[in-house]
């Protein structure tokens, strides 16, 4: 990996929004890519007159193996927010309900909204979702979404939670979708739903944006039963060679080197134990995160940080009260150097408003 810090990396990057320096709110990676992923994206460049592959293949064969899955099983699309509108047009119309926690990833309810159907909301909070609130609100839903890891706490369902949400999903014949966008970032207690969906009703989307870091390339993919699949596929003819040529060679080079992945993941992990620690430190709380992001209670004072970081420093963090979490900011993971430029700015503000 690199370790060219990213606000080097920012700064040399031509056409970047320059009213950032570091952007620690769109919970994307800071690390610049592999070489092994420039080379293929190079390679691609003289293929540039030439449509990519319709099947997303080869990168869908080694996204399928690695799962244990049929290729007929794995659809890559361009990002898991594709995969999800994808998942959302094959199964459901115009006023059908579906069933979404509050306060959750905003895209879900995007698909909800472009798709004119009913949504219902299940409770949400900074514990993470109530489980048997959305097992409840089940009944009637043609559609679910759930992220495990959440978005924006950081927390993972709780343990049986997924197969329990799944099971109740089924039995009404309720499509589930699990968002699992954060899933490689996630501690040994995460379960994952890949293993249910050989089951069939149950649809889940994975994307190469985050512990890839790849988030410029657009591309993330959904996993589903066979004939499932066959019905999202059929939704996909509509935009055929969503997924561009550069993002089915960088991914693949990517997936081909996992230990790139491995070292950033362990990477996430030390840099996210160091930022909690320090933030226990001087009392600020926050939620314990599986993600590349902390979700942090700057109190009242969370609008006026994220506007001085941003104005005084160029560095962007989520006040996560558009997230409705008031009081809350959504901050980044990021290694020793940029965290000791931003934490004490956090501690001292802290300090001052509750001395
Ligand atoms: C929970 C969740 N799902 C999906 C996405 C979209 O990711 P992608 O870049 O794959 O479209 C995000 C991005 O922040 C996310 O947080």
């Amino acid at each position: 990996m690199d370790t060219t810090s990213p606000a080097t990396w920012y700064a040399r990057e031509p056409g970047h929004d320059r009213r950032f320096r570091v952007r620690l709110s769109l919970s994307e990676s800071l690390l610049r890519p592999t070489t092994a992923v420039t080379a293929a994206l190079a390679a691609e460049i003289d293929r540039v007159n030439l449509y990519p592959d319709i099947e997303c293949e080869p990168l869908r064969g080694t996204i399928a193996l690695g799962l244990g899955l049929s290729a007929e099983s794995v659809i890559v699309s361009n990002g898991s927010d594709e995969a999800l509108l994808l998942a959302g047009l094959a199964t459901v119309g115009r006023g059908d309900r579906v069933l979404l926690p509050e306060r959750t990833y905003t895209g879900f309810g995007y698909v909800a909204d472009a798709l004119g159907t009913d949504p219902v909301l299940s409770e949400c909070g900074l514990g993470g979702m109530d489980v048997e609130d959305f097992r409840r609100k089940l009944p009637g839903a043609r559609l679910a979404f759930v992220a495990n890891p959440h978005n924006p706490t950081g927390r993972c369902l709780p343990p049986g939670g997924i197969s329990a949400i799944y099971r109740q999903a089924r039995d009404h014949g309720c499509v589930l979708v699990v968002d699992e966008a954060y899933a490689e970032f996630a501690g040994s207690h995460f379960e994952s739903a890949m293993p249910l969906v050989e089951g069939g009703g149950i649809i889940v989307t994975r994307t190469f944006s985050k512990a890839h870091g790849l988030a410029g390339l657009r591309c993330g993919f959904l996993a589903a039963e066979p004939g499932l699949a066959a019905r999202v596929a059929r939704t996909r003819r509509a935009i055929p060679f969503s997924v561009s040529r550069f993002a089915l060679a960088g991914v693949k080079a990517a997936l081909d080197r996992p230990n790139d992945l491995a070292s950033a993941v362990t990477r996430n992990t030390s840099d996210r134990a160091r930022m909690m620690a320090d933030l226990n430190s001087v009392s600020i709380d926050h939620v314990e995160s599986d993600t590349n992001f902390l979700l942090a209670n700057l109190g009242s004072t969370t609008p006026a940080m994220a506007l001085h970081l941003h104005e005084h420093h160029g560095i962007t963090i989520r006040d996560a009260a558009t997230l409705g979490y008031p009081h809350w900011a959504r901050i980044g993971v990021c290694g020793r150097r940029l965290w000791s430029e931003v934490f004490p700015l956090l501690a001292a503000r802290h300090h001052s408003c509750n001395a």
